[in-house]
Order: C-alpha cells, then structure tokens, then sequence
C-alpha cells in the first residue's frame, strides 16, 4: 500500500512546520477584535522535544490562521515553556503596564517553566501579545516540585481576586490558587474526582450558562494522560459551584469531553464577550500516538473551536443530567451542496456527494423505524472515502446497541494503540430520531449529535494523495431507516 500523506487539514489549525501540542493562552483582543491561540510548540523538528516554545497564530474569524512568530522561548535548550493561560489585566494589578498600553491589551502570559522542577512563571506583552517580557523576580509559584504545571488564571469578580487552577499531576491533585496581583499566590483547596489516569494535566475552570434560564454552573475540566477509557489522554469534566476558596461538585458523574481519541487538553478563551460564549479549543491528537503519526514536516492539529453551554438532556429515559452542549464555530463559504429528504431507504439505495477538497460538513435526520426485524444485521453507514473509494472511513449506527461508530481501520496508518473502532451510546430524542452533524476536514472529523449533547474527534490518515472526497449513505435492508433529510455542503476555506 501506498504511503499514509500529510493531508494537512484546512478548517484546522496545524502548525507550518514543526511539532505543536496543547493549545495555551487563548484571549480574544477587543481593541483590535482579534483572536490569539498559542501552544506548544517545537519548530526544529516534527516530534516532542525540548526546547519547547509557545508558538503563536491569529484569526479575525476563528477559521483562518495566520501563523505568527515564537512568542515565548526557553532559556535553555533542556528547558520548555510548557502549557499555561493569558489574562488580561484591565486593571493593570500586576504594574506591568503603564496608560500607553489599552487595558484591553495588557496581556499576561502565566506558564510552567519546565527545568529542573516545575515552577508557575510570568510573562507580559506590551504589544499586544506578539513578543513577551519574562517577569524579573519568576517563578510566582514554586512548591519544589517536578510534577506541578498547567496554570490556568482567570479574574473571579465575586471573590475579587485572581483564581488559579493548577495540577500536581501524579498526585491527582487540581490546586486552587489565589491572588490579588498575579505575583503572590496563596493555596485555597485541592480538588480531586473521577478517573486519575496515570497523571492530571491541564485544568480548566469556568462559569458556563445553563441554557433557556438566568443561571449558571461552574464547569472543571481535568485532563487525565494515560488512562482515557478509549485509551490515552481524553477530558474529563465535573459541573458545580466555586466560591472563590472551593469547587463543589453537584455530583460525583465523571464526564467525558468528547468520546473520540483525539481531542485533548481543551483551554476555554480569556476575555470573550458574553455574546459570543464560552469558547474552547483541544488539541486534536492522542499521546499514545501523537508523535508517531504519518505526516511528515509538522505534527498535529487542534480542534475546531467549540461554543460550550450546559443543558439538562436526557441520561435515559426516566432522567436528565446536566451536560455540556458543545457546537463548533467556523465561518465559511459553501461551495457545493447536496440535500434530501424524506426516504425510506433500500438495500439499492445510496445517496452520494462528493467534494474533491475532502473538506465538507453533513447533516443527518433518521430514526430505525423497523430495525428490530433483522436484529443484529441492519446498520446505516455513512463511508467517506478516497475518490477511487479503496481507502474509507465508515460512521454509522447500529440499532441493536443504540450506538453510533466510527471506524478508521480501512486507512493505511496503523499502530496497536490508534484505535480502529470507537463507538458512543447516545439517547435518541423520545419519538427514536436522531440529528448527526459532521465536519470533515482531510485526516480528522468531528461528530456531534443531538444538537451537541455528545461529540466525538477523530483523525484518520489516508495513503499520500488521497483525500476523504466521496461520501456515501447507505444500509444494508431494505425499509429499515428513515432518512428525514441529509444535506451536505463542500465547504470552501
Ligand atoms: C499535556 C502536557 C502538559 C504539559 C505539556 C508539555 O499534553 O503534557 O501537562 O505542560 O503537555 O508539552
């Protein structure tokens, strides 16, 4: 078989060369309406290493990138600026800043600087967030440790302070610190729930809307690597209240993210205006493979970026449970498109679009309507594939199991822990229909079901040359599905 290619997808951000890894200090610049990602970033060679840099892009739309130059370097070649966040300091409380500089630019970096330990360090940007001046007196926090990263700091109106999230990763710890000036930290409490995986890495914590009322939730969210029950590195989240000391959970539920194998170490942006939402972005890979993947000059891509809110959906059918509602957010032209509805489909059947840029969105509408006449054998699946169709990713639903997969198995990438079939329970809504929306972007696609109740990521790599340019609906029997529509849109980017 051919070689698997780089496939560089266009709707996601990847690095120009190089390796990239989680996402850090997301903000969004209100002066100059601007968004800035940056992350992990090793330029010299296309797998982890040190001298680890923050590397830098920006959008206007959130779906375009314009890589920009390092942000933050090591001191050292042994050394990494390893993940953290940015916050704006309006009130310039760090005194890093003087009247020149727009409060809604006094940009501040806090990071873990990776040496001989682990400390929490500082770095502040007078234009804006392009380069960036180490604090003279780092670290600001320093508990002698090796395994204490991942700073995540936003301003907590009601308490009136600084809060900062922080792992003390292989004891299963999120650390809760506080401050009035970004420089002196004091310990609040530690946090710790769900699956400890071998270490906790990259917390998050944020209030997110409970849609349809005046309320709100606070939402942890605790990267766990190894120990993903689809293996490796996932999200896990826990929704509750924070009084500026403590998270309380409102129950013990581990809940996942995403249920695919890559969406990693999400980061929630800093300083976005209410109207636009809590918007995240993950890195879209998996450290069980991360470094081993077939494309060549660069490593990795993250996430599209996600619009999070909290809903109360149903577990089963006798209960509902709060939840995170996720739906992307990516502005595009549509180039070509493809809609039907209302089909019973037959064994004869196929519906079929084609976007040779391998890069389009689809929309699905079903119910089984008398999937239980052949029990274990009828399935409706949706194969992406190659133009010349040899090479295929297959996403379908299985009505014995209620589940809906997604298997990556017949591309020629192949490694014992990148996963070939992954599946998900979702509940249907109560008259049995199902709402499938998709994008599909090269080597990764991204499902979300039901209006964003459940999501899964994957990757996918395909021989060189060849892209996900065909997709294909189709079931095995006849009269078992009702399509109530499907539309697809070749997206332009
Ligand atoms: C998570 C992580 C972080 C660390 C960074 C190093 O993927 O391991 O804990 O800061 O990557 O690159």
């Amino acid at each position: 078989t051919a070689a698997a290619g780089d496939n560089r997808p266009l709707l996601h951000y990847t690095p120009e060369k190089g390796w990239m890894n989680d996402p850090n200090g997301l903000f969004y610049d209100k002066k100059a309406d601007l968004w800035h990602i940056y992350f992990q970033y090793n330029p010299h060679d296309p797998f982890w290493n040190q001298p680890l840099y923050w590397g830098h892009a920006t959008s206007k739309d959130l779906t375009t990138w314009n890589h920009e130059k390092l942000a933050i370097s090591p001191d050292r070649d042994d050394e990494g600026i390893f993940s953290g966040s940015i916050v704006i300091d309006h009130n310039n409380t760090s005194g890093f800043f003087d009247d020149s500089i727009d409060p809604d630019q006094r940009v501040v970096a806090i990071y873990t600087n990776n040496a001989d330990i682990q400390t929490q360090d500082l770095a502040y940007s007078l234009d804006g967030g392009y380069t960036f001046t180490k604090f003279h007196n780092n670290p600001v926090l320093d508990v002698n440790s090796t395994q204490f990263r991942d700073p995540k700091v936003f301003w907590h109106q009601h308490s009136n302070q600084w809060i900062m999230v922080v792992v003390k990763s292989q004891e299963y710890k999120v650390q809760i610190f506080g401050s009035p000036d970004l420089k002196n930290w004091k310990f609040h409490s530690n946090f710790t729930a769900g699956y400890p995986g071998f270490q906790f890495e990259c917390p998050g914590l944020i209030e997110i809307p409970i849609t349809g009322t005046n309320e709100s939730k606070w939402v942890m969210f605790i990267a766990i690597n190894p120990g993903s029950p689809v293996g490796g590195s996932t999200n896990q989240y826990f929704i509750g209240d924070f009084d500026g000391v403590e998270f309380k959970p409102i129950d013990h539920f581990t809940r996942f993210v995403d249920l695919g194998k890559d969406y990693y170490a999400l980061q929630t942006f800093s300083d976005v205006e209410k109207a636009d939402g809590v918007l995240a972005i993950a890195w879209a890979s998996n450290w069980q493979y991360a470094n081993n993947v077939p494309t060549k000059e660069w490593r990795s891509s993250l996430s599209l970026t996600r619009n999070f809110s909290l809903d109360y959906v149903a577990a089963n059918p006798e209960s509902k449970l709060l939840t995170l509602i996720q739906t992307p957010v990516f502005q595009t032209d549509v180039a070509k498109t493809l809609e039907k509805k209302n089909i019973t489909l037959s064994a004869n059947d196929s519906i079929d679009f084609e976007a040779d840029s391998g890069v389009f969105e689809f929309e699905l509408k079903f119910k089984a309507i008398n999937a239980l006449a052949h029990s274990d054998l009828a399935n409706l699946d949706l194969y992406i594939s190659s133009a010349d169709g040899k090479e295929s990713i297959r996403f379908g639903y299985d009505p014995v199991g209620q589940s809906f997969y997604l298997d990556r198995s017949n591309t020629p990438y192949k490694n014992p822990y990148f996963t070939g079939q992954l599946s998900a329970y979702v509940e249907p809504s109560s008259d049995g229909q199902y709402k499938i929306y998709g994008v599909v972007d090269r080597n990764i696609i991204e499902l979300y079901f039901n209006d964003g109740v459940t999501a899964m990521t994957n990757t996918f790599f395909m021989s060189e040359g060849n892209t996900p340019s065909r997709a294909q609906l189709k079931t095995n029997f006849d009269d078992e599905f009702y399509i109530e529509s499907i539309s697809f849109n070749e997206l332009s980017v």
